[in-house]
């Protein structure tokens, strides 16, 4: 079966030029001007449409376990496919008393296979750091999953991970090819101010901000962007927010580091006044770090623009607002009871073309880099988030007239509430194709579940320039 998709402007981390697109089998085949399709063929007309890679969305939470509150699953990663998105990572927390591979293997072979509607790598998550689980971190890259995050956060949590733990890591991961990411921010900061407010009756959802200031975030870059030179090894922040954090980046980078930094949709579009909304509608906006305020916005989206930032996610994280979320509702509870995280895998590409795009903030080829083939690249997943022949048939044709709301009522993330709800949308994914197959049609999901396969990544972002 191929698909011949023409008239569309086909748009790259290079640029964009109107040329049509033929994807033969799982790939691409052909990309030119007046290809003519063979008998038997799809030929869909893309004119006044955009044509984008398949999103890769680097950092997702189908398994998160928050104080015993688990997430939705990959039974929802449709969710995915019809915001654009055909490959998603998804970090797996190592068991406790298990090794780094085998944990992730189980995962994979029990909670994503036959199951996923997307294609999928792995993050590990390192959280029992004996000498066996350092020695074992080459065996990630031999077995396709080279990258690994370590949480400095999350002060008492059983994945929660001290500075000992994080510089062995990046020694180890150096040599193997295994890239090391950090959740930064300073738990022991979070742990005493947290502690101050409960003390002070100050246990609404705002809170959490006041518990986890720029500062937090801040040092604990900067001093995992230190232990990442100790080692000389390469570091990848995720979820970076505030302009501090940034500072520490691009003073790495002017010393020549290999360092990497993600941002995220929501900090892109919302701040700590959400935090603060009435009744308990706050604790929909809990997660971490901490939503920031609008200078840091201004500033995220000046860094995603000039390349000081290279990639955003989502940090799609499924907990419920009615039953999840409320547990740090009521008597004895406060906002440090509330599961962190908010879902956004369905609406990240909405959101970046709505308020980048249609506000000037983005060009269409910069999102592209950002939601796709940087992500691709750093991840080592070599055939994903570019429109090029040879690469995997991952495309979406891109309806930029469409005008619409962004509700969790229509969509397909299984969560009672979205983070975005009411916000206008402008353009929409129309018609996904995944390896060749076409997964969404009309905005709606056609696919099957099981569809999605699993990704095996090259050590150290094989095509990533650090
Ligand atoms: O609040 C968040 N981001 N929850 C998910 C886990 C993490 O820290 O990335
Ligand atoms: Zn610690
Ligand atoms: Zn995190
Ligand atoms: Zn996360």
């Amino acid at each position: 079966m191929a698909v011949l998709i023409k008239n569309g402007t086909i748009v790259t981390a290079e640029g964009e030029r109107k040329a049509d697109i033929y994807a033969e089998g799982e790939s691409i085949t052909a990309i030119g001007e007046g290809l003519q399709p063979k008998e038997g063929d799809e030929v869909i007309d893309a004119e006044g449409k955009y044509v984008l890679p398949g999103g890769v969305d680097q950092h997702v939470h189908f398994s998160f376990s928050y104080k015993g509150s688990k997430t939705r699953g990959f039974e929802t990663s449709n969710a995915a496919a019809v915001g654009g998105t055909t490959t998603l990572i998804e970090f797996v927390n190592q068991e406790q008393g298990r090794g780094l591979v085998e944990t992730l293997d189980d995962y994979r072979k029990n909670d994503a296979e036959g199951i996923a509607m997307v294609d999928y790598a792995f993050h590990s998550v390192m959280t029992d750091p004996r000498d066996e689980v350092i020695e074992e971190i080459p065996k990630l890259a031999e077995a396709g999953y080279p990258t690994m995050k370590l949480f400095m956060a999350y002060k008492g949590q059983f994945f929660h991970a001290d500075d000992d733990a994080l510089l062995k890591a990046l020694q180890k991961g150096k040599d193997a090819g295994v890239t090391i990411m950090v959740h930064a921010e300073n738990a022991d900061m979070i742990d005493v101010l947290t502690n101050q407010l409960i003390a002070e009756g100050k246990t609404a959802p705002y809170y959490h901000a006041v518990s986890r200031p720029p500062v937090v975030e801040a040092e604990a870059t900067r001093r995992a962007i230190y232990l990442a030179e100790l080692a000389d090894a390469p570091l990848y922040v995720v979820h970076v927010t505030c302009k501090e954090a940034l500072e520490e980046l691009k003073a790495a980078y002017s010393r020549g580091q290999r360092v990497f930094g993600e941002t995220c949709a929501h900090y892109l579009v919302l701040d700590e006044s959400d935090l603060a909304k009435p009744g308990y509608e706050g604790a929909k906006y809990v997660c971490s770090p901490a939503l920031r305020t609008e200078e840091h916005r201004d500033a995220l989206w000046e860094a995603v623009d000039r390349k000081w930032l290279n990639a955003i996610s989502s940090d799609h994280c499924g907990f419920d607002y009615a039953e999840q979320k409320h547990l740090g509702y009521g008597e004895g509870k406060s906002f440090a009871d509330i599961p962190n995280g908010a879902p956004s895998l369905q609406n990240r590409l909405n959101i970046l073309w709505t308020y980048g795009v249609c506000e000037g903030k983005l060009s269409p080829s910069r999102l592209v880099d950002l939601y796709a083939t940087t992500p691709a690249k750093v991840n080592g997943l070599e055939n994903k988030g570019q429109l090029a022949v040879g690469f995997d048939a991952d495309i979406v044709i891109f309806d930029p007239a469409y005008e619409g709301t962004i509700s969790y009522k229509t969509n397909l993330e299984g969560v009672d509430y979205s983070p975005f709800e009411g916000f206008a949308q402008k353009g929409r994914p129309e018609t996904v194709f995944l390896r060749g197959q076409k997964i969404v049609e009309d905005a709606k999901y056609i696919g099957h579940k099981g569809q999605g396969k699993f990704v095996p990544g090259k050590p150290f972002g094989a095509s990533y320039e650090w």
